[in-house]
Parts: structure tokens; C-alpha cells; sequence
């Protein structure tokens, strides 16, 4: 059973009838068009905590003018259809953008005005180089949810790791009493592609070239576990796969997982190799972590 609702209100209510029942809330923060991936985490969050909200909200702040939201697929009787088969009790929080920003937003963040959130130090490299709007945008959204749902736990993706790493450090600094685990990447079973809202974007000769970054992020993996840990040598692998399927590039990183600062070789805390490609419009990112355990 799914009830679902759109005020922060209703939400504040829900939250204290889950108190007066002595239950414990787990959080999934997601922009809808939901994929097994998103359901995953709403899996594991069931696993975390009697309760389960999920919110779907598409949210401004984070997409710069130039950006898709006004095209990002918004689905939402389909996502409600999808939590409502799966086995647990799910509240919903689909707002409005006057909900969520009663005093207004703009994508131009020149005309920005309001209350936001800042990471400094994690939000800047990476996807924050192309995207340097984006983790105040999330962070700010983010905190806002924090703020009206009081989760206990709340499930973020792997797949976005450096959101991860932002949204950690956050709860550090404002001092939210909740804890975030991070769900693996689930991906296509056949040929690897991490599931994202936006592969809907890519046309059928595209989506068939994509899965080649993951195959060398698999392939740099491999070459770790023989014994490479070096930087060059781990990049040049994602590199190669990735140009024998003419994938345009943005980026590939080694870095360090508390920092995201680069690194010129694995060491005894383990590496993020990440990045980020370009098939026409469309952007896609993805990643593993090396050697942890
Ligand atoms: P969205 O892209 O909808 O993702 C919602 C959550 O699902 C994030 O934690 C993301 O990492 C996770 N996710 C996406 N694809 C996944 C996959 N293939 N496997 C596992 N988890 C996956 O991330 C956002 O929305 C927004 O930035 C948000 C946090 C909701 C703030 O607006």
C-alpha cells in the first residue's frame, strides 16, 4: 500500500503518527522515473527501517538553464503503479515547485534568491566541473527533505557517488541525526549499463554503444586485481574500451573516496574510478570503487 502526498503538511503529519507508533523512517530522495534502480533502494530502505518514505520531486535547483528539465521524464501514476508492487508499506512526497520553494526558484542562478546549501571542498571537481550549480542545488533539496521527513536512515546510490560523498559530509556539518547508506549500482543484466532516468534519451545506436565505459571500468578492475595501481595505466583502460565504441569523453578520475582528490596510484584506503561521457545530448556517468576489502 502506497498513500501518497503532495504538502509538507501532510508529510509532518505522517512523520508524527510514525513517532506515536514508535516506528523508524527510512528516506529515498528520488526525481522519479523510477527504474529498478530506484527500487532497490526503496528495497533496502525497508530492510533499514519499519516506515519507508520516497520522495519524487524534480527539482529546479539542481539543473542549470541550459539543462534538461524541462524535457526530464516525469512519470508519476507509473512510479506510484511501481512502488505500489512492491512488498512494503511506502509513503510518497510528491510536491509541487511552490511547495518545495515557497518563496520561488529560478534555474538562472543569477536570479536566484532564498536559503541554500553549500558543500564546499567535494562539490567543485568531477561533476561539479561541468555541472557547478549542481551539488547546491542537491544539497540544498536535500536538506530541505531531511528537514521535513526526520528520517532515521536515509538510501542513496552508489551510481552517484560524489552526490554521496556531498550529502555525507552535509549531515557531518548541519549535524542531521540520521545515518546514509549507499546502495550498489544496479545495472542492465545483459550488457552492464547502470540504470539512469536518462538512458530513455539515448536512440537505439546509442544505447547499444554506452554499456563500453562500463566494460572499461570492468576491464581497469581486472588490471587491479592482476596488480595495476596505477593511475595512467587504470584511466588508459576506461580510455581504451570506451574509444573503441567512439564514446565522447567529458572526464576519468581516480580519486580518493573521503576526498575526491586525485590520485596517482590505489592506495591502502581504496580508489574511485569514475567519469562521465557524452552520447549527443545526452550525459551519462558512472563508477567503481577499487580496492576496498
Ligand atoms: P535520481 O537521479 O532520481 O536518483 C535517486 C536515487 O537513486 C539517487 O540516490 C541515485 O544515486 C539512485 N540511483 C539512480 N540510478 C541508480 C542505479 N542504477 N543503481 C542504484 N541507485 C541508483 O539523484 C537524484 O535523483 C537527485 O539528485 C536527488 C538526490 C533526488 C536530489 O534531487
Amino acid at each position: 500500500p502506497v498513500s501518497v502526498f503532495h504538502t509538507v503538511h501532510e508529510v509532518r503529519a505522517w512523520r508524527e503518527a510514525q513517532r506515536t507508533l514508535g516506528n523508524t523512517v527510512a528516506f529515498v530522495a528520488t526525481m522519479g522515473a523510477l527504474h529498478a534502480g530506484h527500487l532497490e533502494l526503496v528495497n533496502l530502505a525497508a530492510t533499514k527501517c519499519d516506515a519507508v518514505m520516497v520522495s519524487i520531486f524534480v527539482n529546479p535547483a539542481q539543473f542549470a538553464p541550459h539543462e534538461d528539465l524541462a524535457t526530464y521524464p516525469r512519470t508519476l501514476p507509473q512510479d506510484i503503479a511501481k512502488l505500489s508492487a512492491l512488498p512494503h508499506t511506502i509513503a510518497v512526497f510528491a510536491p509541487s515547485a511552490q511547495e518545495m520553494y515557497p518563496r520561488g526558484i529560478t534555474t538562472d542562478r543569477s536570479l536566484q534568491r532564498g536559503t541554500f546549501i553549500e558543500v564546499l571542498g567535494l562539490s567543485e571537481m568531477l561533476e561539479g566541473g561541468t555541472r557547478p550549480h549542481f551539488f547546491r542545488g542537491v544539497a540544498t533539496v536535500v536538506a530541505k527533505l531531511f528537514h521535513i521527513v526526520e528520517p532515521h536512515v536515509a538510501v542513496f546510490g552508489q551510481k552517484d557517488i560524489q552526490q554521496c560523498c556531498v550529502l555525507r559530509a552535509m549531515i557531518v556539518d548541519l549535524h542531521f541525526p540520521l545515518k546514509l547508506v549507499v546502495a550498489p549500482t544496479v545495472r542492465d543484466p545483459e550488457d552492464g549499463l547502470a540504470l539512469s532516468s536518462r538512458n530513455v534519451y539515448l536512440t537505439a545506436e546509442q544505447r547499444q554503444r554506452a554499456p563500453a565505459f562500463y566494460r572499461g571500468l570492468r576491464r581497469a578492475c581486472d588490471l587491479f586485481a592482476a596488480g595495476v595501481v596505477d593511475r595512467t595505466q587504470l584511466i588508459d583502460a576506461v580510455k581504451q574500451e570506451a574509444t573503441k565504441e567512439g564514446l565522447d569523453i567529458e572526464y576519468i578520475s581516480l580519486s580518493s573516496p573521503d576526498d575526491l582528490s586525485e590520485l596517482q596510484a590505489v592506495g591502502s584506503a581504496g580508489a574511485v574510478l569514475s567519469g562521465a561521457w557524452r552520447m549527443g545530448s545526452t550525459r551519462l556517468i558512472d563508477n567503481v570503487l577499487i580496492g576496498f576489502e
